[in-house]
Order: structure tokens, then C-alpha cells, then sequence
């Protein structure tokens, strides 16, 4: 059989990884994201990992390359746009939701119904105010009926995410709910048993507390939030 150029390339590369004391490989390169996930791929095969991967060197290069982003098959149709995020970006302090609902589908900005409105107001009771922080969303896209997250679809988000955390830089992230705590901190616990503790996201402090939403729900548990912020505020120097 002839030689597969390709083949081999990849085998000596093996050998000389192999050479260096490496004797395991991840089974999966990290997920990326930036382009139709069928891009280049035959027709009927599951494209690898096949989408570039978000490395834009700015905030607003990535808001592009979001907003061009088709990876999604059910929310790339459905959406009106994408909500990239809002606020400061050399905040200290980043909020992180879920995903875009109704209203920030429609005006394109991160929590501004009446979950955004109590999150408003929770980021004023801290002495802070929404220009000042930055808020953003596992999600980039609306899930039709506000449905929960397909782990595809935070897969598919998540390069992003992390680019834009990678650029803002902040010192700590506020995880809002389960879905915010558990895709970016890669576990199933629960906002209750995560909460109280400081998680770690690749150097960056991770605090969770309840979902804004939840809190209207549950207005009882606002205090527990309140005990949160406080925590949070102290970590950034603040006493409140
Ligand atoms: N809920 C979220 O998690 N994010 C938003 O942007 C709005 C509501
Ligand atoms: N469960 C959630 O999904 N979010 C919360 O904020 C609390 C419980």
C-alpha cells in the first residue's frame, strides 16, 4: 500500500511526542467556534472540530465573528440577532447569565427584562452600576421559548466565551443560576451547594448566586443573594 503523506506526517509526530515522555493524548481538541459547523464537511458526516476558532484580538472583532456565527442550526434561523454582551471591557467584574430572552432578542442587549431589571438593581445595591461591570451569556442566541441550553449549543458557544473572557480580563466572574455556574465551571452541582465558595476559572475568582429570574420566583432567597454580593464586593476590596 502506498505511503499516505498524511499518514505519516501524523506518525512521526506521535514518535517525537512520544520521544518527549508523552503518553497520552485528550481525545478531543477544545471546542471552537466561529463558522458553520458544516463548513467544508462532507455531506451526512459530523464535521471535527471544523469551525475557526474565536481568536479575534478584540472585543469588537468578536462581536463579528458572533454575530457572522451559523453553528447553531436551530437558533441561528430563529434569532433576531445575536447579544454579544454590554459594559465595561476592563471590568473588574463580570456578570454571567444563561441566554438571551424575548426582550434581549429584540434589542440586542444582555438582561434588560424584568430578570435584567432585578440584576439592574442588584448591580446598583453594590455601589456599581451597569457601565461599570460587564454582562454577558453562556449563550450568544435565543432559545426558542427560552428553553434551557443544549450541552451542543453551549459547546458550540463556548470558544466564545471564553475569548471574551480571555479579553476582558476581569478579576472576578458572578455566575447567575445554573446554567452560567455549571458550563462555566464544568460541573453538576447545584447553585445552592456552589454558592458561599470561591471557584476558579483558569486564574479568574468564580462566585455563584441565584438566577435573577429565580429571585422573582423565590423572592425569600433574595437574601441569600445579598449575602452573595456582599462576599463578592469584599473579594474586589469593597465593604458594603
Ligand atoms: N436571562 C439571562 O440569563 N440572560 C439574559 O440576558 C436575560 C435573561
Ligand atoms: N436553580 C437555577 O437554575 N437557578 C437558580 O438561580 C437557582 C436554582
Amino acid at each position: 500500500m502506498a505511503e499516505d503523506p498524511t499518514r505519516r506526517a501524523v506518525l512521526q509526530s506521535l514518535e517525537s511526542l512520544r520521544a518527549a515522555g508523552v503518553d497520552q493524548l485528550p481525545m478531543a481538541p477544545r471546542p471552537t467556534a466561529g463558522a458553520r459547523s458544516d463548513a467544508g464537511s462532507p455531506r451526512g458526516r459530523q464535521p471535527a472540530v471544523s469551525a475557526a476558532p474565536a481568536d479575534a484580538e478584540t472585543l469588537d472583532a468578536l462581536r463579528e465573528q458572533v454575530r457572522a456565527c451559523r453553528r447553531c442550526a436551530e437558533l441561528a434561523p430563529t434569532r433576531t440577532q445575536t447579544v454579544f454582551g454590554s459594559g465595561n471591557p476592563d471590568a473588574r467584574l463580570c456578570f454571567l447569565g444563561e441566554a438571551p430572552g424575548a426582550d434581549e432578542d429584540r434589542t440586542g442587549e444582555p438582561f434588560v427584562g424584568r430578570a435584567g431589571q432585578l440584576l439592574t438593581k442588584i448591580i446598583e445595591a453594590c455601589k456599581l452600576s451597569r457601565d461599570e461591570v460587564y454582562i454577558l451569556n453562556i449563550l450568544k442566541c435565543r432559545p426558542p421559548g427560552n428553553r434551557n441550553p443544549s450541552p451542543e449549543e453551549s459547546g458550540n458557544c463556548q470558544a466564545f466565551l471564553a475569548r471574551q473572557l480571555e479579553l476582558i480580563k476581569p478579576e472576578l466572574v458572578c455566575c447567575l443560576g445554573s446554567v452560567a455556574a455549571q458550563n462555566l465551571l464544568g460541573t453538576t452541582e447545584s447553585v445552592g451547594r456552589l454558592r458561599r465558595r470561591v471557584h476558579d476559572y483558569h486564574g479568574v475568582k468564580v462566585f455563584c448566586t441565584y438566577h435573577p429570574a429565580y429571585l422573582l420566583r423565590n423572592p425569600s432567597a433574595k437574601k441569600d443573594t445579598w449575602d452573595d454580593m456582599k462576599r463578592l464586593m469584599r473579594h474586589l476590596g469593597v465593604v458594603l
